[in-house]
């Protein structure tokens, strides 16, 4: 059952943060949806605009749309990750995407403002609810200056302001962590003093945290034996994450580390396998892998264990 992230979250605030995985193909969908069963958790699959256009954009669709025939007891958002303008009226037209994110993060406030206004009014005509940015994600590794790292993270005085004028159903906050395989190459950590403050700004509003894979360290190893030369990687310390939910956070993003399951699975099964050349059998290995890594992860986030109390809810609503 397709929802929006909006029902997930007033199920979870406060409690537990659902996980919102990025996927690409087949075998990520199939592995998605059996890893979510396994440990009985709702959850939210992401599509980016890469995903999108990786091969048709209407691919994924039709895979998630086969999903929900294969796996009717599934409970999930289908959300636009990242979305720029054009690609969130795109997505909200589609008739398919539950919910969509629009990243004006890069624009000065009141620019992110009227973007993000523009794409909320569009987006709740049709139902889609929206996901906006505050803050800027994304190279804050890279800046040696605490000052200039601090002016990244998201402005808690700003937040009230923002969701007000923008009208947004939920807000992606910037607290240290950053996109892909290489977080806190300094001293930074996760800010929960910055969370704690925008939480105080907002509360009951739900907070989302990119940039949340914890990049495993004996992932990184097995890959590397396995001639991968992936170095100084490093993530988000997982055993946070319900801190995280408690001071707001619903949603968290989840991409680089499904990315190392699959380049671990491929790299060992081709060293393994020298002379073989079918892609079922390596890929038979990661569907097991990615629902066993999906499950283990929503242990972690507290969603595991919440489909039925969320599926009662969904049916008391209606
Ligand atoms: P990671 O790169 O940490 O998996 O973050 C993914 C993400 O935030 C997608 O929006």
């Amino acid at each position: 059952m397709i929802v929006t992230t909006k029902k997930l979250f007033e199920a979870a605030y406060g409690k537990y943060a659902i996980g919102a995985y990025n996927i690409n193909n087949l075998e990520q969908t199939m592995g998605l949806f059996r890893g979510n069963l396994d440990s009985q958790a709702p959850f939210i699959i992401q599509i980016s605009k890469g995903a999108r256009s990786y091969t048709h954009k209407l691919m994924l669709e039709g895979l998630i749309r086969s999903a929900e025939d294969v796996f009717p007891d599934a409970i999930f958002a289908v959300h636009l990750d990242h979305g720029d303008e054009q690609s969130c009226y795109d997505c909200v037209d589609s008739g398919f995407y539950s919910s969509v994110m629009i990243d004006a993060s890069h624009e000065d406030f009141d620019t992110n403002i009227a973007i993000t206004r523009r794409i909320v009014d569009y987006a709740h005509a049709k139902g889609v609810v929206v996901e906006a940015e505050l803050g800027q994600l994304g190279g804050v590794e890279e800046h040696v200056s605490v000052s200039e790292s601090d002016a990244k993270l998201t402005n808690p005085a700003q937040a009230l302001e923002f969701v007000e004028r923008s009208g947004c159903d939920s807000l992606a906050v910037a607290i240290g962590t950053s996109h892909g395989a290489y977080k806190f190459a300094g001293s930074q950590a996760l800010r929960l003093d910055v969370l704690a403050e925008i939480q105080k700004a907002l509360p009951g509003f739900p907070l989302v945290m990119h940039g949340s894979s914890s990049v495993p360290q004996e992932e990184v190893e097995r890959i590397n034996q396995a001639g991968g030369k992936i170095k100084g990687a490093k993530g988000v310390d997982a055993s946070q994450f319900k801190r995280a939910a408690q001071l707001g956070v619903t949603k968290v993003n989840i991409d680089t580390d499904g990315r190392l399951v699959w380049t671990r699975v491929h790299r060992e099964h081709f060293l393994d396998h020298p002379e073989n050349f079918d892609m079922r059998p390596p890929g038979k290995v990661f569907m097991a892998e990615y629902a066993k890594f999906i499950a283990d992860k929503n242990e972690k986030l507290g969603s595991a264990g919440q489909l039925e109390a969320v599926r009662k809810i969904l049916v008391s609503a209606s």
